[in-house]
């Protein structure tokens, strides 16, 4: 933990870095003709992502995971505390011991657990207890949010907007990932309390999601969605 460079209280929470000194930030401007280009071109790449639930079992380069991860880790945060964990699980006992505990979950969620009204909406889709993606899929993330924070002595402190701020970080990690050229699932088995178990993630830690990451499975198909246009989800005033 870096130390307070100045004179000002200490922080409530550790707070990386010293925000009581401010540095110069002067981003090269970019033209307009480019920054509608890229903005074009991102949009059109953006639009390209589906969310994948048959994988190939073919490996994905290693260090794509890490960079996508530190990619979201940039993710702006509540008081900038930074309330997350990436789990990236890569021991195959590791991820069968998920997905059996995941299916185990999933068959009681889908036997009644989740109610009519939220299976009438997942039916569309497809889903079920099956997910053979958590070992198929070559790479796994898990993701955990950082519900306070928790020092080594045990204390205990606030963390202010932490799902809005995974959140944000988990988009940022979906389109890093989809960027690189690879596809991901974002899943969220309910309850996932035995995510923070099986990976042995410390009290203040509550698993938000598990991402498979990797290639579509040759035979893949995706629900033929489509998304509401931009007048349906802009105001212009
Ligand atoms: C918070 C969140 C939770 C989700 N949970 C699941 C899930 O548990 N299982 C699943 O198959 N898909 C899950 N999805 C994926 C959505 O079903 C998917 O994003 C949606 O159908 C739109 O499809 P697209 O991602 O291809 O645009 C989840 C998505 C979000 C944002």
């Amino acid at each position: 933990m870096p130390e307070n460079t100045t004179d000002a209280p200490q922080q409530w929470t550790p707070v990386h870095g010293d925000p009581y000194r401010s540095v110069p930030y002067r981003p090269e401007r970019m033209p307009a003709e480019e920054s509608l280009d890229q903005a074009d071109r991102l949009r059109h790449r953006m639009d390209g992502r589906r969310t994948v639930r048959r994988f190939s079992t073919d490996p994905v380069p290693e260090q794509v995971l890490r960079d996508a991860i530190a990619c979201a880790a940039t993710a702006p945060s509540g008081a900038h505390q930074q309330p997350w964990t990436f789990v990236l699980v890569k021991d195959p006992e590791v991820r069968r011991r998920i997905r059996e505990a995941a299916e185990h979950e999933e068959k009681i969620s889908y036997d009644g657990r989740l109610g009519e009204e939220w299976l009438a909406a997942l039916r569309p889709l497809g889903t079920d207890a099956v997910k053979s993606h958590m070992t198929d899929a070559p790479g796994l993330i898990v993701v955990f949010q950082q519900r306070y924070w928790l020092g080594e002595d045990g204390t205990k402190r606030k963390h202010y907007y932490v799902d809005e701020s995974v959140g944000i970080a988990v988009g940022m990690l979906l389109s890093a990932l989809h960027l690189s050229g690879l596809s991901a699932l974002i899943h969220t088995p309910s309850p996932m309390r035995f995510l923070r178990e099986v990976l042995d993630r410390p009290e203040n830690e509550k698993a938000f999601a598990v991402i498979p990451v990797g290639y579509p499975a040759e035979d893949c198909e995706v629900p033929d969605l489509v998304r509401k246009s931009l007048d349906q989800v802009m105001v212009e005033i």
